[in-house]
């Protein structure tokens, strides 16, 4: 992969740096900064996503309802979702190769996501497919969706040299038993089978954890056994302790129409896309396009 040597690189190296670092400094101020991340799922956003300094791209099974339209994340289809991660590593090449690349600008570490079923149904077939994030779609780690019941097969991963992050907390791809996305953690019930999952994850070697949904508490909680483990931990809508934040890219930028309460947007895109097409339908309209550059030869 053509990186250049002046962009610096994010790898699980640095982040697990980063936690641990949080783990010899207890006392707040000291404590380095929580790491960004965000979704993404093509080549263009990843180039201004690395410019920003953002440090993991997750390709996220959000690029079902994102990109392909469906409701669920659980209709991503696993094909997709290795063609959407290998473009946004083409992206992440193109800002980090780029000789007019501007200060702050990192090569981020790539997430890709295993989808529904794409872990399921036996070990060797969730091996097989986490390895082709590493190899079709260029990805530095893979996240899944997990409980403590998933242990066995993180340990095989582990064993391929498939970086993990364990994704736990409300698992969207259940959605289904629910009735719906939920929160959860939220009686002490849930919240010690979600203790008992993280640990569950630590023991079985995993070198990245995600929470989402979750009580500030259960947040905490849980950040205290990743430091601990000197494992970052990504939080999304649980709590403000985790390592590292991520966000889906559309609900930061105002494209959702009804992003989860605990999104504060950074933009509202979806108005200024509409304004820009209104635009161009007017001057479309107004025959002032389409004047050709082009001359008879
Ligand atoms: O698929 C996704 O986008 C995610 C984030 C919500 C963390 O899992």
């Amino acid at each position: 992969i053509p990186f250049s040597m002046s962009v610096p690189r994010i790898t699980i190296g640095s982040l697990r740096k980063l936690a641990a670092a949080t783990s010899f400094n207890p006392s707040p101020s000291p404590a380095p900064a929580p790491f960004a991340s965000l979704t993404c799922y093509d080549a263009t956003m990843a180039r201004w996503l690395c410019r920003a300094g953002v440090q993991v791209l997750l390709v996220g099974d959000t690029a079902a309802e994102m990109v392909l339209g469906f409701a669920r994340t659980s209709d991503m289809p696993l094909d997709v979702l290795l063609v959407l991660t290998a473009g946004v590593r083409r992206g992440i090449i193109a800002a980090s190769t780029d000789p007019n690349a501007p200060a702050g600008t990192v090569i981020p570490l790539l997430m890709g996501d295993m989808p529904f079923l794409s872990y399921h149904l036996s070990e060797d077939d969730a091996v097989r497919n986490a390895a082709r994030f590493l190899t079709e779609g260029q990805a530095d780690a893979v996240k899944l969706e997990v409980d403590a019941t998933f242990a066995p097969r993180v340990v095989r991963m582990n064993q391929a040299g498939i970086p993990i992050c364990a994704h736990i907390g409300s698992r969207p791809q259940r959605a289904a038993m629910t009735g719906g996305y939920a929160s959860a953690g939220r009686t002490k019930v849930e919240a010690a089978s979600i203790i008992t999952d993280a640990k569950a994850m630590l023991d079985a070697g995993c070198p990245m954890m995600l929470i989402e949904a979750v009580p500030d508490e259960v947040g905490s909680a849980v950040t205290d056994l990743c430091t601990a483990a000197k494992v970052p931990l990504i939080g999304i809508g649980a709590g403000t302790s985790c390592h590292g934040q991520v966000l889906v890219l559309t609900d930061l930028l105002g494209l959702t129409d009804k992003p989860p309460s605990f999104v504060k947007r950074a933009a509202d895109l979806g108005t200024a896309v509409t304004a820009a097409a209104k635009s161009w339908v007017d001057t479309v309209a107004k025959r002032g396009a389409g004047a050709s550059p082009y001359t008879m030869r």
